[in-house]
């Protein structure tokens, strides 16, 4: 029964990674705040700030879905939702397609 329920769980996350995901043309102009510390490409101006060039755009989504919804926590995840909170889930795919295609 448990496996079951993990099973069921993990489906709509891998539904999701076959969809098409987001506009990187549209989540450059979307995200100009963003590279102060993530830098132009993703790539951090700062050793303590996370490179996100080239990561996987799923990951990405979530990741800023998390720090919106309160999942991550911590100064500066208090910080990356502060950052978050004009943006809605299309400029998050948006801006998440745009630093993941980043090489
Ligand atoms: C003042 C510096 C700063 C700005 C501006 C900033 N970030 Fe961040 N970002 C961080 C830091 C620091 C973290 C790590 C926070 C933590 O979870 O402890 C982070 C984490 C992230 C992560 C998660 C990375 C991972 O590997 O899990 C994403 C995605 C992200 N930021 C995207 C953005 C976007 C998009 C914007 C613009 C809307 C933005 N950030 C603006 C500093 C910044």
């Amino acid at each position: 029964m448990m496996r079951a329920l993990i099973f069921l769980s993990l489906l709509p996350s891998i539904a999701l990674a076959n969809e098409p995901f987001g506009d990187a043309e549209l989540g450059k102009v979307k995200s100009p705040s963003c590279i102060f510390c993530h830098g132009v490409d993703g790539a951090a101006t700062n050793p303590s700030y996370p490179n996100i060039k080239g990561q996987n755009a799923q990951y990405l989504f979530q990741s800023m879905k998390d720090y919106q919804n309160g999942n991550r926590q911590g100064p500066l995840a208090e910080m990356m939702k502060a950052q978050l909170s004009r943006l809605n889930d299309d400029d998050l795919k948006d801006i998440a397609a745009y630093f993941s295609s980043q090489q």
